[in-house]
């Protein structure tokens, strides 16, 4: 079998090594991929331009390609898998549609009030003098969101009325977010503690995928600037078994009906962020996507075939697939680029120590290959990631391998997991 991942993230190196796993898989295109899916075995980097859909049905048709896993939200949103599906080429991912869940906070607002899904009180504007007399009639703290895709960075939590004035100003006079801050949604603070649920989904059958938690403050401890996520572990205690049911059949199920209603019913991974509070959920948002750094211990500790997964949603035969999963814990520590999530220097060389052992795994985003060597290319630069007898074995291991990489301006946290081992 021949796959196409696309996308060039941690997640995507993960979702590649994973499908080069399968004996059933000759070879696995990424694009446009990073340096670690270039070293890769069976995996080769493809530069595709992800707006021209017409260059990627070629592609797949030329190719051979059996299934193509899309990482990223930005081409799930352009509705790059609705077109690969019509042009009967098998693409694992929600339609455009679907997709709004992610791509516009007033559309998943919305939803969540139509379809009963808990989710914090909300109003949404789309211009300045609205929205700023709103703020003068709410409780803080409160959240203002960007409507749009903003890369991780459209939601800002305003303690008082003076940040929350700044915030509405920086997105529709200072076009803080471009075209993603069209729209803003304002909605309730909600306390608790954070946990991402992440399942395979295909209309009204959904697989839970193991539990997992991110950190996504810059800062040990989870303070400072929020980040794509500096690390995540597997599996997480805060998802208890009755947790568990009560996501499923609070948020998921309905969710995932409410689709169907709407005439989006969903294929593909959806990843739901909670606040949780005792026996209380709030769905903060929904992903269209799998979350990253989340995938890289997840599918570490994925016994079972990817391929078979997705093929068996995109066949309507999820219902009866069980997924076989390691039983050890997997911890995964993201190394930065030192000043992200702001501004960082890419293109320093990167070292790598010699190391063997089974239980760990370097997985690259923002590394490229040049003059044979690695080097960095964005701001989250690898993801460290182990299995261990428990967690704190697999901490102990992900930070081992930490050490061994070494480049200029290498920053991690010292803490991911923590959570999980209190
Ligand atoms: N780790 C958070 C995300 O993938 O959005």
């Amino acid at each position: 079998m021949r796959i196409l991942v696309i996308g060039s993230g941690g997640r995507e190196h993960a979702l590649a090594w994973k499908s080069a796993q399968d004996k059933k898989v000759d070879k696995v295109f990424v694009s446009p991929g990073n340096a670690g899916t270039f070293l890769e075995n069976k995996t080769t980097n493809v530069s595709l331009d992800l707006n021209n859909f017409e260059l990627i049905k070629e592609f797949c048709i030329n190719e051979n390609i059996d299934l193509v896993i899309i990482g990223p939200e930005q081409p799930l949103v352009m509705g790059l898998s609705d077109f690969l599906q019509s042009n009967k080429i098998n693409s694992f991912g929600p339609s455009k549609g679907a997709a709004q869940l992610e791509g516009s906070k007033t559309f998943s607002k919305d939803f969540f009030a139509k379809y009963g899904i808990p989710s914090a009180a909300y109003a949404s504007f789309d211009n300045f003098e609205e929205s700023n007399k709103h703020l003068k009639k709410i409780k803080y703290p409160s959240v203002v969101k960007a409507d749009g895709l903003a890369a991780g960075k459209g939601v800002i939590i305003c303690q008082n009325l003076n940040e929350a004035e700044n915030a509405i100003k920086s997105i529709f006079k200072d076009n803080a977010f471009g075209d993603a801050g069209n729209r803003v949604v304002i909605e309730d603070f909600v306390e608790g503690e954070e946990a991402s649920f992440i399942a395979v989904v295909s209309k009204d059958t959904i697989v839970p995928l193991a539990t997992s938690q991110d950190h996504k403050a810059i800062g040990e401890g989870d303070i400072g600037l929020n980040t794509g996520g500096m690390g995540a572990y597997s599996p997480a205690p805060v998802v208890s078994k009755k947790l568990n049911e009560k996501i499923i059949n609070d948020v998921m199920l309905p969710t995932m009906q409410g689709l169907i209603e709407e005439g989006f019913p969903y294929l593909g991974f959806l990843y739901a962020g909670l606040m949780i509070k005792d026996d209380d959920i709030k769905v903060l948002e929904f992903n269209c996507r799998f979350g990253d750094p989340e995938t890289q211990p997840i599918l570490l500790r994925m016994k079972s075939s990817l391929v078979d997964l997705c093929l068996s949603a995109i066949n309507e035969s999820l219902e009866s697939y069980e997924i076989e999963w390691d039983q050890k814990h997997s911890c995964g520590v993201v190394i930065a680029s030192d000043g992200y999530p702001e501004s960082y220097v890419s293109n320093k060389e990167v070292f790598i120590d010699e190391y063997a052992d089974p239980d760990i795994k370097l997985f690259h985003a923002g590394t490229k290959m040049h003059d044979n060597k690695i080097m960095t290319n964005g701001g989250r630069v690898f993801c460290a990631t182990a299995l261990g007898n428990d967690l704190k074995e697999a901490q102990k291991k992900a930070y081992n391998l930490v050490e061994k990489i070494n480049f200029d301006g290498a920053y991690s946290r010292k803490d991911i997991g923590y959570k999980g081992i209190e």
